[in-house]
Protein backbone atom coordinates (compact mmCIF):
# COMPACT_ATOMS: atom_id res chain seq x y z
CA UNK A 1 0.00 0.00 0.00
CA UNK A 2 2.75 2.18 0.99
CA UNK A 3 4.77 2.02 -2.37
CA UNK A 4 1.48 2.80 -4.37
CA UNK A 5 0.57 6.11 -2.40
CA UNK A 6 0.26 9.28 -4.71
CA UNK A 7 2.50 12.25 -4.24
CA UNK A 8 1.03 14.70 -1.57
CA UNK A 9 -1.02 17.93 -2.91
CA UNK A 10 -1.49 20.08 -0.21
CA UNK A 11 -4.73 20.99 0.74
CA UNK A 12 -4.47 24.17 0.73
CA UNK A 13 -3.78 24.70 -3.02
CA UNK A 14 -7.07 22.65 -3.61
CA UNK A 15 -10.31 24.84 -4.46
CA UNK A 16 -13.17 25.19 -1.61
CA UNK A 17 -16.55 23.74 -2.83
CA UNK A 18 -18.10 24.41 0.45
CA UNK A 19 -16.58 25.84 3.53
CA UNK A 20 -16.82 24.70 7.32
CA UNK A 21 -19.45 27.61 7.86
CA UNK A 22 -21.73 26.63 4.44
CA UNK A 23 -21.12 22.99 6.27
CA UNK A 24 -22.02 23.84 9.60
CA UNK A 25 -25.25 25.71 8.70
CA UNK A 26 -26.29 23.01 6.08
CA UNK A 27 -26.19 20.36 9.32
CA UNK A 28 -27.91 22.07 11.40
CA UNK A 29 -30.92 22.54 9.08
CA UNK A 30 -30.94 18.74 8.59
CA UNK A 31 -30.50 17.71 11.94
CA UNK A 32 -33.45 20.32 12.73
CA UNK A 33 -35.28 18.91 10.19
CA UNK A 34 -34.97 15.17 11.25
CA UNK A 35 -35.46 15.96 15.05
CA UNK A 36 -39.19 17.51 14.02
CA UNK A 37 -40.10 14.63 11.35
CA UNK A 38 -38.93 12.16 14.26
CA UNK A 39 -40.64 14.21 17.08
CA UNK A 40 -41.40 11.98 20.24
CA UNK A 41 -39.28 9.03 19.49
CA UNK A 42 -35.65 7.69 18.85
CA UNK A 43 -33.29 6.99 16.38
CA UNK A 44 -30.71 5.35 15.19
CA UNK A 45 -27.82 6.20 13.27
CA UNK A 46 -25.80 3.84 10.98
CA UNK A 47 -22.74 5.84 9.54
CA UNK A 48 -20.74 4.21 7.14
CA UNK A 49 -17.11 3.98 7.68
CA UNK A 50 -14.68 5.67 7.46
CA UNK A 51 -15.82 8.71 5.41
CA UNK A 52 -19.03 9.36 7.05
CA UNK A 53 -17.73 9.70 10.77
CA UNK A 54 -17.48 13.12 11.08
CA UNK A 55 -20.49 13.62 9.24
CA UNK A 56 -22.25 11.73 11.40
CA UNK A 57 -20.60 12.97 14.53
CA UNK A 58 -22.03 16.63 13.57
CA UNK A 59 -25.42 15.61 12.66
CA UNK A 60 -26.09 13.42 15.81
CA UNK A 61 -25.11 16.97 17.44
CA UNK A 62 -27.52 18.73 15.60
CA UNK A 63 -30.50 15.87 16.29
CA UNK A 64 -32.47 16.93 19.27
CA UNK A 65 -33.88 13.20 19.96
CA UNK A 66 -32.66 9.99 21.92
CA UNK A 67 -30.25 8.51 19.32
CA UNK A 68 -27.78 6.26 19.50
CA UNK A 69 -25.37 4.99 16.83
CA UNK A 70 -24.08 2.48 15.09
CA UNK A 71 -21.41 2.06 12.11
CA UNK A 72 -20.83 -0.59 8.97
CA UNK A 73 -18.02 -0.41 6.91
CA UNK A 74 -18.00 -2.22 3.17
CA UNK A 75 -15.11 -2.87 1.43
CA UNK A 76 -14.48 -0.83 -1.70
CA UNK A 77 -14.64 -1.92 -5.14
CA UNK A 78 -12.43 0.84 -6.84
CA UNK A 79 -14.02 3.85 -8.01
CA UNK A 80 -14.69 3.12 -11.97
CA UNK A 81 -17.46 4.52 -13.51
CA UNK A 82 -18.92 0.60 -14.83
CA UNK A 83 -18.71 -1.37 -11.48
CA UNK A 84 -19.01 -4.51 -11.15
CA UNK A 85 -21.58 -3.62 -8.43
CA UNK A 86 -19.55 -6.11 -5.70
CA UNK A 87 -19.82 -4.44 -2.25
CA UNK A 88 -18.79 -6.78 1.13
CA UNK A 89 -19.76 -5.79 3.92
CA UNK A 90 -16.86 -5.84 6.42
CA UNK A 91 -18.28 -4.41 9.82
CA UNK A 92 -21.88 -5.38 10.79
CA UNK A 93 -24.10 -3.19 12.90
CA UNK A 94 -23.63 -4.05 17.03
CA UNK A 95 -27.11 -4.22 17.75
CA UNK A 96 -30.00 -4.95 16.59
CA UNK A 97 -32.63 -2.56 14.76
CA UNK A 98 -35.46 -4.57 14.57
CA UNK A 99 -38.55 -2.13 15.31
CA UNK A 100 -36.35 1.00 15.49
CA UNK A 101 -36.22 4.02 13.06
CA UNK A 102 -32.92 4.25 11.45
CA UNK A 103 -31.25 6.13 9.44
CA UNK A 104 -28.28 5.42 7.44
CA UNK A 105 -25.51 8.42 7.51
CA UNK A 106 -22.99 8.36 4.25
CA UNK A 107 -20.60 10.82 3.07
CA UNK A 108 -21.24 10.70 -0.69
CA UNK A 109 -24.09 8.94 -2.73
CA UNK A 110 -21.85 8.78 -6.19
CA UNK A 111 -22.93 5.55 -8.28
CA UNK A 112 -25.27 4.13 -5.41
CA UNK A 113 -23.83 0.92 -5.53
CA UNK A 114 -22.79 1.25 -1.69
CA UNK A 115 -26.22 2.44 -0.59
CA UNK A 116 -28.37 0.20 -2.74
CA UNK A 117 -26.31 -2.96 -0.83
CA UNK A 118 -26.68 -1.27 2.71
CA UNK A 119 -30.44 -0.90 2.53
CA UNK A 120 -31.58 -3.79 1.62
CA UNK A 121 -29.51 -4.95 3.88
CA UNK A 122 -30.58 -3.28 6.56
CA UNK A 123 -34.11 -3.48 5.58
CA UNK A 124 -34.07 -7.72 6.14
CA UNK A 125 -33.12 -6.42 9.64
CA UNK A 126 -36.41 -5.36 10.16
CA UNK A 127 -36.39 -1.67 11.13
CA UNK A 128 -39.86 -0.02 11.66
CA UNK A 129 -38.20 3.02 9.15
CA UNK A 130 -35.22 2.80 7.04
CA UNK A 131 -34.17 6.51 5.49
CA UNK A 132 -30.86 8.24 4.17
CA UNK A 133 -28.37 11.06 5.15
CA UNK A 134 -25.77 11.77 2.93
CA UNK A 135 -23.39 15.03 2.98
CA UNK A 136 -23.18 15.33 -0.93
CA UNK A 137 -25.00 14.08 -3.82
CA UNK A 138 -23.48 13.76 -7.13
CA UNK A 139 -26.58 12.55 -8.73
CA UNK A 140 -25.56 12.70 -12.12
CA UNK A 141 -23.33 9.29 -11.72
CA UNK A 142 -26.14 7.17 -10.49
CA UNK A 143 -25.68 3.90 -11.48
CA UNK A 144 -28.65 2.28 -9.37
CA UNK A 145 -32.16 3.92 -8.94
CA UNK A 146 -32.04 4.94 -5.21
CA UNK A 147 -32.61 8.56 -3.85
CA UNK A 148 -31.37 9.73 -0.07
CA UNK A 149 -34.35 11.52 2.03
CA UNK A 150 -31.54 14.49 3.57
CA UNK A 151 -28.83 15.60 1.78
CA UNK A 152 -26.91 18.16 2.29
CA UNK A 153 -25.67 19.30 -0.57
CA UNK A 154 -25.78 18.13 -4.52
CA UNK A 155 -22.59 18.48 -6.05
CA UNK A 156 -21.39 18.21 -9.75
CA UNK A 157 -19.10 15.17 -11.14
CA UNK A 158 -16.39 15.91 -9.49
CA UNK A 159 -13.75 14.37 -6.99
CA UNK A 160 -13.53 15.85 -3.35
CA UNK A 161 -11.52 15.47 -0.38
CA UNK A 162 -12.11 16.77 3.42
CA UNK A 163 -15.03 16.82 6.06
CA UNK A 164 -14.34 12.58 6.27
CA UNK A 165 -13.29 12.04 2.66
CA UNK A 166 -10.58 11.29 1.87
CA UNK A 167 -8.46 10.46 -1.23
CA UNK A 168 -5.97 7.24 -0.87
CA UNK A 169 -7.19 7.90 2.95
CA UNK A 170 -5.70 11.03 2.74
CA UNK A 171 -7.61 14.90 4.18
CA UNK A 172 -10.19 13.19 6.17
CA UNK A 173 -9.67 15.90 8.52
CA UNK A 174 -9.64 19.06 6.02
CA UNK A 175 -11.69 21.20 7.42
CA UNK A 176 -14.16 22.45 3.66
CA UNK A 177 -14.58 20.43 1.32
CA UNK A 178 -12.08 20.39 -1.18
CA UNK A 179 -11.86 19.48 -5.04
CA UNK A 180 -9.25 17.70 -5.71
CA UNK A 181 -7.30 19.23 -8.96
CA UNK A 182 -7.47 16.12 -10.47
CA UNK A 183 -10.18 13.27 -10.76
CA UNK A 184 -7.85 10.28 -9.33
CA UNK A 185 -7.32 7.50 -11.65
CA UNK A 186 -10.38 5.21 -12.50
CA UNK A 187 -12.64 7.90 -11.47
P1 LIG B 1 -21.09 4.64 -4.49
O1 LIG B 1 -21.30 3.21 -4.10
O2 LIG B 1 -20.54 4.78 -5.87
O3 LIG B 1 -22.30 5.51 -4.27
O4 LIG B 1 -19.88 5.11 -3.63
C1 LIG B 1 -19.94 5.87 -2.57
C2 LIG B 1 -18.57 5.90 -1.91
O5 LIG B 1 -17.51 6.21 -2.84
C3 LIG B 1 -18.58 7.02 -0.92
O6 LIG B 1 -19.02 6.58 0.32
C4 LIG B 1 -17.15 7.45 -0.89
O7 LIG B 1 -16.44 6.70 0.06
C5 LIG B 1 -16.63 7.12 -2.26
N1 LIG B 1 -16.56 8.34 -3.09
C6 LIG B 1 -17.30 8.64 -4.15
N2 LIG B 1 -16.98 9.84 -4.66
C7 LIG B 1 -16.00 10.32 -3.87
C8 LIG B 1 -15.28 11.57 -3.84
O8 LIG B 1 -15.46 12.50 -4.65
N3 LIG B 1 -14.37 11.69 -2.83
C9 LIG B 1 -14.14 10.75 -1.91
N4 LIG B 1 -14.80 9.59 -1.88
C10 LIG B 1 -15.73 9.37 -2.85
Amino acid sequence: MANTLPPYVAPEIMDVLYTQDQIAERVRAIGKQISEEYKGQSIVLIGVLKGAAIFLADLARAITLDNTFDFVAVSSYGRARVSSGAVKLIKDIDNPIEGKHVIIVEDILDTGLTLNYLRDLMLAHKPASLKIATCLDKAERRLVPIHADYVCFEIPDRFVIGYGMDYAERYRGVQDIRIMPEDPPGH
